[in-house]
């Protein structure tokens, strides 16, 4: 049996690791990714769908996660070696590893434009309007690179605080400010012209959108949003103490996730139309929004600019310190992943497994920096396919191979009167039918609609 290295860490407090799960699950996808999907598949009838999908598929996935990662203590190849024999448990793990290593890919040039655009409109409303267009280039491959470099670096010295010092300390700081900051802004763009429209748009459900396709596409988001599917959260409930309530920490950790995505969405998609009625454009010609690029680094930047003065600069940096800060607490926990596992696997020191792995990650970054359309194929192979797989095979796992009965032993600790009340017999049937069958349904429609 493999003994604990002395680098794998402990989380401080219960706080502290419901925040750090709370800083992976909400990041791009929720900021810029959960609005813009609630705007195409018209408003408030999606959120509704997506909260359900959060709830029955999203959470007891977690719960599964963090049961698997407490009671094994090991990365997630490390995990399901340990509780099942053969070929197929380890598979489980490997995928997730490679997903987290290739989402982390492109995540960071993602997260690098959201870092430049801090300069962007600094420089901007400092009135050095060439460096601002430099920072502001989508395409300029030099720029990207840089700026993925940058933020992998960040990435990689708060990994190297080690679980309680660098990833506790860091998302715990990071986490409150950014739900102030978002706060705030709603708070502004509410006053601003044109919002209440989008806030119509937001709030007021259309039913007659609502199909399959928009269910899986909830389904798929909720996935991605609540970083399911590819041992992130496995990993992060490897370095749980017995005595915390692992459902309990779980519902915190959606319902924050699912909040953030919302408060996003009362910025965003009022502070679209406030766009509009500045003269901005922010639909095609087919009568939809702009994708999510283009809202967050065209449509936005030009509202700032349309704000002017002292309120453009501020609001501007902010929200893309923001993007930056969610985006950080998420890529800390895509590189947590290989990390882990090189450190129990391989016997690494935790240092040296950051670097390796960071390096391995920015070499491919590199080549995305300067061709971004791979960001597009990175995305459908990984997030629309690797994470609904990974999140298949672990909950078939757990369910037919490691039993639900031995998971909830696991759960018992910190949670004495699981037992009381109907838990086990609920979680069992949403782990056993209902998840599978869920994400199995939206990986074949995914898959279908891909190949034909
Ligand atoms: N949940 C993160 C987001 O919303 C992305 C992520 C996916 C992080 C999978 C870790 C694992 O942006």
């Amino acid at each position: 049996m493999l003994s604990e290295h002395k680098d794998r860490g402990r989380w401080n407090t219960k706080l502290g690791f419901v925040l750090a799960a709370a800083g992976s699950a909400v990041g791009l996808g929720n900021i810029w990714g959960f609005p813009t999907q609630v705007a195409d598949n018209g408003g408030a009838s999606f959120i509704l769908i997506y909260i359900i999908c959060c709830l029955a598929v999203g959470l007891p996935v977690m719960i599964a996660e963090f049961a698997i990662g407490r009671h094994t203590r090991r990365n997630p190849v490390g995990a399901f070696k340990k509780l099942g024999n053969g070929w197929f448990p380890p598979l489980i793990g490997i995928w997730g590893v490679i997903c987290g290593v290739m989402i982390l890919t492109f995540y960071m040039v993602i997260a690098g434009w959201t870092f430049s655009y801090i300069f962007e409109e600094l420089f901007y409303f400092t009135g050095l309007t060439a460096l601002s267009e430099w920072f502001g280039d989508l395409q300029n491959g030099v720029k990207n690179a840089i700026f993925t470099i940058l933020f992998m670096t960040g990435t990689v010295a708060i990994i190297n605080g080690g679980v309680s010092n660098g990833i506790e300390r860091a998302t715990k700081t990071m986490m409150p400010i950014l739900i102030l900051v978002l706060i705030i802004m709603i708070g502004y763009v509410m006053t601003l012209e044109g919002s209440s429209e989008g806030l119509k748009m937001y709030l007021l459900p259309d039913f007659s959108l609502v199909d399959t396709g928009l269910v899986f596409s909830a389904l798929g988001q909720a996935f991605f949003s609540l970083s399911l599917g590819m041992g992130a959260l496995l990993t992060y409930g490897s370095y749980l103490k017995r005595n915390q309530n692992i459902v309990e920490s779980a519902t915190y950790v959606t319902v924050a996730d699912m909040s953030i995505a919302f408060l996003a969405g009362l910025l965003i998609i009022p502070a679209m139309f406030v766009a509009q009625s500045a003269g901005i454009t922010i639909m095609g010609e087919d009568g939809r929004l702009f994708s999510s690029a283009t809202l967050v680094f065209d449509v936005l930047p030009d509202m700032f600019k349309a704000m002017g003065g002292m309120f453009g600069l501020i609001f501007g940096m902010a929200f893309f310190i923001l993007l930056s800060m969610a985006a950080l607490t998420s890529t800390i926990s895509l590189l947590e992943v290989p990390v882990s596992y090189i450190i129990d696997e391989h016997k690494i020191a935790r240092k040296k497994a950051s670097l390796i792995v960071g390096s391995i990650v920015v070499t491919v970054s590199l080549v995305i920096s300067f061709n971004i359309d791979l960001i597009d194929v990175f995305a459908t192979i990984f997030n629309n396919v690797g994470l609904p797989l990974g999140g298949l095979m672990l909950s078939i796992f757990l369910a037919y191979f490691w039993k639900t009965e031995n998971a909830v032993a696991e759960l018992r600790h910190g949670y004495s009167d699981v037992d009381n009340g109907k838990f086990p017999l609920i979680w069992g049937v949403f782990i056993k039918y209902i998840c599978p069958v869920l994400i199995a349904l939206v990986l074949i429609t995914t898959l279908y609609n891909l190949i034909f």
